[in-house]
This record gives structure tokens, C-alpha cells and sequence, in this order.
């Protein structure tokens, strides 16, 4: 969408996949301050975004949206205040429907420039958009009625289509939205990892600056996977150019889970400028990889067998063109290989674990 916003993927923090509808003011201004103390939000993760389940059943006698009262007695306002004064940034939900999943709140159908409006007068930034409780009407007629509310609101807000990808929102999602789902809801396990970047992966062309696919929100920390599990979650959404949308508890994040979102070098990946969404390149022990900016190109090497394996992947399948001479840096090591390259790179990998190299080029 052509609105400024999302040169590179949109990083913060959504309170959907640890909290569900269980949210309170409280709870968001503390993640809040947790992005700021943990030094994430330094690092790019700047989004602190509702979800579902912020607002009272019903709009007040102009037909306003109102924030519920006993969750969020201060109001969106004071919220976006609080988090815009830690230098961070609010986002807000609603739907292309009569109400929001949840059932627990109004959606915006046939309210959208009353809605942008309001968002728009209290500070908000961001706005994902659900897809329930439709006039069964198709989603290219109702999305564009908010992209237009939203343009005409008077502030920058970028727009995620939260289409679960059943009528292939990147098919018409770039001029619409910021970002658009392609698949449904993720859940806190590899399959669950697997399967969404696998279906992602077939729109990459449709990705660019501003335009973005999304396979749904991060798991990692929420505890159903292992440690290396969620360093290959992070390293497929990195180099899909995903959304990097924190869904754990912030505020009480292990040192593993900081360690693994708050990777520089992989943050790097993701928020390249060039923008493009890596592909997967070979099955089996994959191998998935694509250029950045710079004359570089990153490759990811996957073992998703639950038996261990060797892999050689060749230079040429993530575009680096033959008789190129590459320095390869292991990102999650932390370590630039003594030994350049020519035409292959060889790795033994454990079940359910990967290596993430950023590939320079050198003669
Ligand atoms: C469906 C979306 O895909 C989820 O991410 C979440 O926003 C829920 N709806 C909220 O009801």
C-alpha cells in the first residue's frame, strides 16, 4: 500500500497468541516497558499492538467504538499516549464484519470511516484488519472501504489485512494493504511453523517494500517448541520478510527467547533493504535462500526430518552466479568461516535444527 509505511517488515509486539481475549491496559503498557528494558525495542521491535477483545460489545449512542471498561478504564488515548511517549508505537484491531472474531466486540463493516477517524484521533499506528462475521460480500469489496477510510483519517496507519489467505489476499493485497495473511492461524508447534512458511513461500513474488506476505504472528517463547525449533521459526520468517510480530510474554522472556529475537544479524535479514522474500530452492534437507541488498544473498539450510543429515547445497541456487568466490557467516553462530567458497556449502544437521548464513561475494 502506498501510504509510506513498511518499507522493510513491520516488529513489535501482538497480545493474540499468548493472551487471546485476556488483555488489560495494564498488561499492554508493561509490555510496553518491557520492549524498552529488554533493549528490543532498539533493535526495530517499535509495534505494540492489540488484538482482539479491547473494546465493549457495543458502540456508544453516536456509534463510536468504545474501549472496554473494565479492561481498559483509561481509555485507547491514554494507551497510545503511554506507548508513544517510550518511543513506541500503538496498532489497534477490528473486522470487515459485524463483529470481530471474538464475537466479544463490533467490527467495522459500514463504520469504516467513522472507525479510522476515531483511530486516527487517538495516536493509533497500526490497524489490523480481520476477516469474521462478513456480509459474506468478498474481501477485495470490503478491505479497499477501509484502506480509503484509513487514507482519509489524517495519520499514517499501516494496514494489515488479516484475509487468512482463502481468497489469496496477495493476489490484490499491494494496493490495498501493508501486509496481508496467507495462511490461517499459526499454533505453537513445528508443523504448525512448517506448513505456514510452506504455503507463504508460494506468493514470495508478491512481496515488496510496503507490501508484505504475512504467515501469521510469531510463537516463539510461548513454550510448546524447543530451543532450536524456534531459532528455525525465526529464521523462516526472517528471511520470508515476515511481519516479526513478538507473540510470547514480554515480560517474562528467557534469556533463550531473548537471545533468539533479538539475533542482530538475523533482524538484519529481515529488515534488508532490498525486500526481497527468500524462496525454497530444494526439499527434502531444504535449502531456502534469495538475494539481499548489497550483492549479498542469505541461505537457510532446514533439517525438518526427525533424523539427522548431511547437506550440500549449492552456491548458484540462491542466485550467486558460478565461479563466485563467497565468505560465508554463520548468523546464528555469530562467525564469519575461515574457508571461502566456490560452488557448494556442506552442513551436518541435527534433526529439527538449521544453519543461516549470509553469503558476501568476494571475487
Ligand atoms: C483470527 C486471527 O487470525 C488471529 O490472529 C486473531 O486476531 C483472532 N482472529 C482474534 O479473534
Amino acid at each position: 500500500l502506498a501510504n509510506g509505511l513498511g518499507k522493510t517488515p513491520p516488529m513489535g509486539w501482538n497480545s493474540w497468541n499468548h493472551f487471546y481475549c485476556d488483555i488489560n491496559e495494564t498488561i499492554v503498557k508493561q509490555a510496553a516497558d518491557a520492549l524498552v528494558s529488554t533493549g528490543l525495542s532498539k533493535r526495530g521491535y517499535t509495534y505494540v499492538n492489540l488484538d482482539d477483545c479491547w473494546g465493549e460489545l457495543n458502540r456508544d449512542e453516536d456509534g463510536n467504538l468504545m474501549a472496554r471498561n473494565t479492561t481498559f478504564p483509561s481509555g485507547i488515548k491514554a494507551l497510545a499516549d503511554y506507548v508513544h511517549g517510550k518511543g513506541l508505537k500503538l496498532g489497534i484491531y477490528s473486522s470487515a464484519g459485524y463483529y470481530t472474531c471474538s464475537k466479544q466486540m463490533p467490527g467495522s463493516l459500514g463504520y469504516e470511516e467513522q472507525d479510522a477517524k476515531q483511530f486516527a484521533s487517538w495516536g493509533v499506528d497500526y490497524l489490523k484488519y480481520d476477516n469474521c462475521y462478513t456480509d459474506g460480500s468478498k474481501p477485495t469489496i470490503r478491505y479497499p472501504v477501509m484502506t480509503r477510510a484509513l487514507m482519509n483519517a489524517g495519520r499514517p496507519i499501516y494496514f494489515s489485512l488479516c484475509e487468512w489467505g482463502d481468497l489469496h489476499p496477495a493476489l490484490w493485497g499491494s494496493p490495498v494493504g501493508n501486509s496481508w495473511r496467507t495462511t490461517g492461524d499459526i499454533t505453537d508447534n513445528f508443523d504448525s511453523v512448517m506448513s505456514r512458511a510452506d504455503v507463504n513461500v508460494m506468493y514470495a513474488e508478491h512481496a515488496r517494500p510496503g507490501s508484505w506476505n504475512d504467515p501469521d504472528m510469531l510463537e516463539v517463547g510461548n513454550g510448546g517448541m524447543t530451543k532450536d525449533e524456534y531459532i528455525i521459526h525465526f529464521s523462516l520468517w526472517a528471511i520470508s520478510k515476515a511481519p516479526l510480530l513478538l507473540g510470547c510474554d514480554v515480560r517474562n522472556m528467557s534469556k533463550e527467547t531473548l537471545e533468539i529475537v533479538g539475533n542482530k544479524e538475523v533482524i538484519a535479514i529481515n529488515q534488508d533493504p532490498l525486500g526481497v522474500q527468500a524462496k525454497k530452492v530444494r526439499e527434502d534437507v531444504e535449502v531456502w535462500g534469495g538475494p539481499l541488498s548489497a550483492y549479498r544473498f542469505v541461505m537457510l539450510l532446514v533439517n525438518r526430518n526427525i533424523w539427522p543429515a548431511n547437506v550440500t547445497a549449492h552456491l548458484e541456487d540462491v542466485g550467486i552466479p558460478p565461479k563466485t568466490v563467497v565468505q560465508a557467516r554463520d548468523l546464528w553462530e555469530h562467525k564469519t568461516m575461515e574457508t571461502l567458497l566456490e560452488t557448494n556449502i556442506s552442513a551436518n544437521l541435527d534433526p529439527h535444527t538449521c544453519k543461516m548464513y549470509l553469503l558476501t561475494p568476494i571475487a
